[in-house]
């Protein structure tokens, strides 16, 4: 096989590996479920840190907003292994049936998060506070649009 064919092969293998063992890490549903949503209120937290400066409620730190964007780039790729096949727990969480019935449209709003909050952490390293307020909104939205669809009111 040719050597760079094989290494992909390893790594498409070591990502597989990551992803079954990451799920295997919930013990039961409940505890699928509380990671999750444990994660989204950490989002929100981070998120509205951001959003003070954004709105001015707090006074624009560059560093405070680097770190904030840092964590929110790394949280926004936690949840998803958590919305595993038997964590609908037949409708007593906020989470909606449509996330098992429309899996591509949901993971296509995770796809959106994880590039909007990278495009965020970038915004923010620059120092310049209209790139935060401006790369902010497509975030802010990624997470109203996937709520409207996915989580109960
Ligand atoms: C791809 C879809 C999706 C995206 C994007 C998303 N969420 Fe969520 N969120 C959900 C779902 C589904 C639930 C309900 C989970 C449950 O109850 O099991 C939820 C729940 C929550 C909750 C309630 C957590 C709790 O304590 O029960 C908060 C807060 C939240 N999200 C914040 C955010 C923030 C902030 C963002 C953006 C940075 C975001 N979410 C992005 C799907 C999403």
């Amino acid at each position: 096989m040719h050597k760079l064919a094989r290494l992909g092969m390893f790594a498409i293998a070591a990502t597989l590996g990551a992803a079954s063992a990451a799920h295997a890490q919930f013990a039961k549903p409940e505890d699928a479920i509380r990671y999750r949503q444990s994660v989204m209120f950490l989002q929100a937290q981070h998120l509205g840190r951001i959003g003070a400066m954004v709105k001015g409620a707090r006074p624009y730190d560059k560093d405070v907003a680097v770190a904030n964007a840092q964590v929110l780039e790394q949280l926004a790729r936690l949840p998803w292994q958590a919305f595993g096949a038997g964590t609908d727990q037949g409708g007593q969480t906020r989470a909606l049936p449509a996330i098992w019935k429309d899996t591509a449209k949901f993971e296509g709003e995770q796809k959106k998060l994880m590039d909007n909050t990278s495009a965020l952490l970038k915004a923010a390293q620059t120092g310049d506070l209209g790139a935060l307020k401006q790369a902010f909104g497509p975030v802010a939205q990624t997470c109203k649009s996937c709520h409207d669809d996915f989580r109960k009111d």
